[in-house]
């Protein structure tokens, strides 16, 4: 496994290999591995001869300083499960490698609609960031595929629109989540959780299950449902930050049109923010019975 700092001789690299013939996954990380990551590095392995993986801490994409400061870093680690995976490319740029005349002088990226919306409205400039690194890392790679999780649902939107909109011509994967043996999402955040927080942070992903039946159930007052699913989650000592229940495919509100449907759920708890989301099909009984 080879691990490059700079842009040029990763390039370089990465010409070498497409001489060969090799096709290239990218899966973008920030590091802090876990299981969800790895589960990304094996889907990256079933579509491409080579995965390249890159760890960066993107402060673009930060709201806050202190979110920045203690997000988790963990290279050496990161480097070793990678190795154990068979990665043949890591990349791991600093911020001046890849912001080398500070962010406010950087071109970005923004799609727009998809990154104001949601998560977007609290975090104004978060999915520019995120838009915004993820176009740089696409010319640095240049691969045929790159894998990110569902776990970020809206990132994948934006991710996938930004791809089209400026086609690159890179095929987008997208990983189911991965979790814990009780229900948690696997992320990176998870690891700023104390024991006792760890212990109830499940109420999230359970509370979404339990929205999720609500509306398999028949219920559609949405509004209320959001209210009392913030109950639940304030209940087991969770601050909720955002609970939105919208057509997957569009991520605005539910209409008629919808059939599947997405619930967007985020708590903060201690130091962390959590996300969660579930995809679940809508029976619409107005349009079967038209059909019928
Ligand atoms: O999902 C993440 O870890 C980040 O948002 C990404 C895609 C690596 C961009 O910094």
């Amino acid at each position: 496994m080879q691990t490059i700092s700079d842009i040029s001789s990763l390039r370089e690299q990465i010409a070498l290999l497409k001489r060969e013939g090799r096709t290239i996954a990218l899966v973008p990380t920030m590091g802090n591995l876990h299981e969800g990551h790895l589960t990304l590095v094996r889907k990256a392995k079933e579509h491409a001869d080579i995965v390249v993986v890159s760890i960066f801490v993107n402060p673009m994409q930060f709201e806050r300083a202190d979110d920045l400061n203690n997000y988790p870093r963990t290279l050496d680690n990161d480097l070793s499960i990678l190795n154990g995976e068979g990665v043949e490319l890591v990349f791991t740029p600093t911020p001046e490698i890849m912001y080398p005349d500070g962010l406010d002088k950087q071109t970005s990226v923004e799609v727009p609609g998809l990154s104001h919306m949601l998560e977007g409205v609290s975090r104004p400039g978060h999915f520019k960031g995120v838009a915004t690194i993820v176009t740089k890392l696409f010319n640095i790679v240049r691969p045929e595929f790159a894998c990110f999780g569902e776990k970020d649902f809206q990132q994948l939107a934006v991710i996938k629109q930004m791809t089209e909109d400026l086609c690159f011509g890179i095929k987008i994967i997208g990983v189911p989540t991965v979790r814990e043996l009780d229900g948690l999402a696997m992320s990176s955040r998870n690891g700023l959780l104390t024991m006792d927080e760890r212990q109830r942070a499940p109420v999230l992903a359970k509370t979404m299950r339990w929205v999720s039946s609500q509306i398999r159930g028949g219920r559609n007052d949405y509004s209320s449902l959001v209210e009392d699913a913030e109950d639940q989650l304030r209940a087991a000592g969770l601050h909720p930050d955002e609970i939105f229940i919208r057509d997957a495919k569009t991520l605005l509100t539910i209409g008629e049109e919808t059939s599947q449907a997405v619930i967007l759920i985020s708590a903060f708890l201690g130091k962390a923010r959590l996300i969660d989301n579930q995809v679940l099909e809508l029976v619409v009984e107005e349009k079967e019975q038209e059909q019928v």
